[in-house]
């Protein structure tokens, strides 16, 4: 959740790890910190409260000036978000720094036994006891060799850290270790400078040729190049990976907000979803980097997909794909309830995670789960190289880009793009499929990207969006509606106006209205319903008279020309024509621009709300 990023080489150092603790804001913005060694030869630390922009005025006032430093964005764990609690923190001799992506979990008896031993504590995060933990060693114990000192500490940790730690004893090195899943930590290959990061937009401008740590591995980092090892020391040879992103595709460009970017690009990252993987001529879908071969497919007997979040909404809607196309049944869990209720999982079970970030620690957990019960795992994920595309039988890559702002748009899309190949391809696998069928799929999603790209243009030219926040912002709660394949996309809709604009927003299943929602419609509670011409649509039709019928307001999102809706709404949200199966895709645009919009003119900080982050690496 908090974003890490070093340098070290001929720069200066503060300005690239400025740089990139810009790229990882989203990971946490409740404070900030660097530090560097100056060309005093001595370790100096900056550290405020709030968002980056405050340290990086602070910075201005009282520069850093050396060319090795470390810098944090902090997402609070243990402590409020003050100037006391920010990254980086200091040995009691000010010798020593270290920076945390994680928790220790046993940080209440490790900080007793410190404080037994002489140690004063200045701050009340988890992170301060591995810096002293570091500095007993490194004088009592490891004989003053800081790489050992280190290890003897990660052996002390328990529960998921990643640390960089810099020392002025040692100013030509940089130590970086990573324990559990406490997200990622990639080593970036320079000309005469290296450089580490949380997360690979931090450092793409400098480099693309990157190495992950793993869990339980560490790196001694030069300007020359780094030593991987274990952390009992044996040395590891690890390969590196050319990483494809763009640079360019992780900045904001004409925007105003990296969200209203990637709402945007929606008709762009779905070509980029789907680049490479239809085959035109044998009308099949090819999803090679599967990995799974035909025989085991056939032999499946049940997919479980596992995902947290927006992910998840994505999985329900892979459940209603993968049942109808393939045939199988799909059970869909919360990765954090799938890991702690000793699940059914047997090896002829596929189990789906989906995760953007590739870091959250309950979907890698729940993946751990499946692999110890001997299922085929498969990884649907959008950070090249991150945690979950490693860790998987197969893997299928969102292609989608950079996604930077803190609620996830075109990672949506793209992953129940991604969950309509895979079903194409089980029943492609499976027989379930004749070519008839396979050819009207094949079809329908080729021409996804073109009908994205009609609805953004359209509310991009139009003003229908802007005049509706302006005339809902102030509202205090909101209902979506859907059935059937679009129930989950009013929650997703729901979760959007959530998190970006505080506002209580609850997504139901529209035959479940009467049973108790229907109570709280009135005119103060607008009811979003998504109404395409599909299987259910005239159950659609029924409850927005049921809506209106208590004097409720309904926006519906429907077909531009459905002139029932039109009349019966009070507001159409438009979207294209498309394939059933695909309408989800094309429904939550409309509720994703909305919750913008709305967000906008609340004021809220739309790339970085309230207590969220973007890569949820603690529990
Ligand atoms: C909501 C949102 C979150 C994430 C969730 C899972 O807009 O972004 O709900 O979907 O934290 O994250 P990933 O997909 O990275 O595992």
């Amino acid at each position: 959740m908090c974003g890490i990023v070093g340098y070290i080489g001929a720069q200066s150092a503060a300005s690239v790890v400025l740089h990139g603790l810009r790229q990882l804001e989203y990971r946490g913005y409740d404070s900030a910190g660097m530090a560097v060694i100056n060309s005093d030869g001595a370790l100096h630390v900056r550290r405020e409260a709030g968002k980056l922009i405050n340290l990086a005025q602070l910075l201005d006032q009282e520069p850093l000036q050396g060319q090795v430093g470390v810098g944090h964005t902090r997402w609070a764990t243990h402590g409020p978000p003050c100037q006391r609690n920010a990254h980086p923190h200091r040995s009691v001799d000010g010798k020593l720094v270290v920076v945390q992506n994680g928790i220790v979990e046993n940080f209440t008896e490790l900080r007793q036994q410190l404080q037994l031993d002489g140690y004063t504590f200045h701050s009340d995060t988890d992170t301060e006891v591995i810096v002293h933990l570091i500095h007993r060693y490194y004088h009592n114990g490891s004989a003053g060799n800081l790489v050992n000192a280190v290890q003897r500490t990660l052996h002390d940790l328990k529960g998921p850290s990643a640390i960089v730690v810099l020392s002025q004893d040692a100013p030509d090195q940089l130590i970086a270790a990573r324990l559990g899943n406490a997200g990622g930590v990639a080593i970036g290959q320079g000309e005469g400078e290296m450089f580490i990061a949380s997360d690979i937009p931090a450092i793409l401008r400098h480099t693309r040729q990157i190495t992950f740590l793993e869990n339980r591995q560490m790196a001694v980092i030069t300007a020359q190049g780094a030593h991987y090892m274990d952390l009992e020391g044996s040395p590891l040879a690890k390969q590196s990976i050319q990483i494809e992103w763009n640079p360019l595709a992780a900045e904001k460009g004409e925007f105003r907000h990296f969200m209203q970017k990637e709402i945007y690009e929606q008709g762009r990252s779905l070509t980029d979803t789907l680049r490479g993987r239809l085959d035109f001529q044998q009308q099949r879908v090819m999803l090679d980097s599967l990995n799974l071969t035909d025989d085991q497919l056939r032999t499946l007997d049940k997919v479980t997909i596992v995902a947290c979040g927006t992910s998840y909404y994505a999985g329900l809607v892979g459940k209603y794909l993968i049942e109808q196309v393939a045939r199988l049944p799909v059970e869909v869990d919360y990765a954090s309830e799938f890991r702690y209720r000793q699940p059914v999982v047997k090896p002829s079970h596929l189990v789906v995670a989906i995760t953007q970030s590739g870091e959250t620690v309950d979907t890698l957990a729940a993946l751990e789960e499946a692999r110890a019960h001997g299922a085929l795992t498969v990884a649907i994920v959008n950070a090249v190289g991150s945690q979950a595309a490693r860790v998987c039988d197969g893997l299928i890559y969102m292609q989608a880009g950079p996604e930077i702002g803190v609620a996830s748009t075109k990672a949506f899309t793209a992953s129940v793009t991604d969950l309509f190949l895979l079903a194409i391809y089980l029943g492609q696998a499976r027989g379930t499929l004749d070519d008839a069928r396979r050819a009207e799929l094949i079809q329908a999603v080729a021409a996804l990207p073109g009908l994205a790209g009609e609805l953004l243009e359209n509310a991009w030219q139009g003003n229908l969006y802007k005049d509706l926040a302006e005339r809902f912002y102030q509202y205090r709660n909101f209902l979506y509606l859907g059935r059937g394949i679009n129930f989950p996309i009013a929650l997703e809709g729901a979760l959007k106006l959530k998190e970006i604009s505080y506002i209580h927003a609850e997504g139901y299943a529209a035959g479940e209205m009467k049973h108790g929602p229907i109570a709280l419609i009135d005119q103060e509670m607008p009811t979003l319903v998504i109404a395409p011409r599909d299987s259910v649509y005239g159950k659609m039709i029924s409850q927005i008279e049921q809506v209106k019928a208590r004097g409720g307001l309904v926006l519906a999102v429907a077909h531009a020309a459905d002139e029932t809706i039109k009349a019966k709404a009070d507001v159409v949200l438009p979207i294209p024509i498309s394939h059933e199966l695909l309408t989800p895709i094309l429904a939550v645009m409309p509720l994703q621009i909305l919750a913008y919009e709305i967000a906008l003119r609340r004021g809220v900080d739309v790339d970085q709300p309230r207590n969220l982050a973007k890569s949820v690496t603690v529990e």
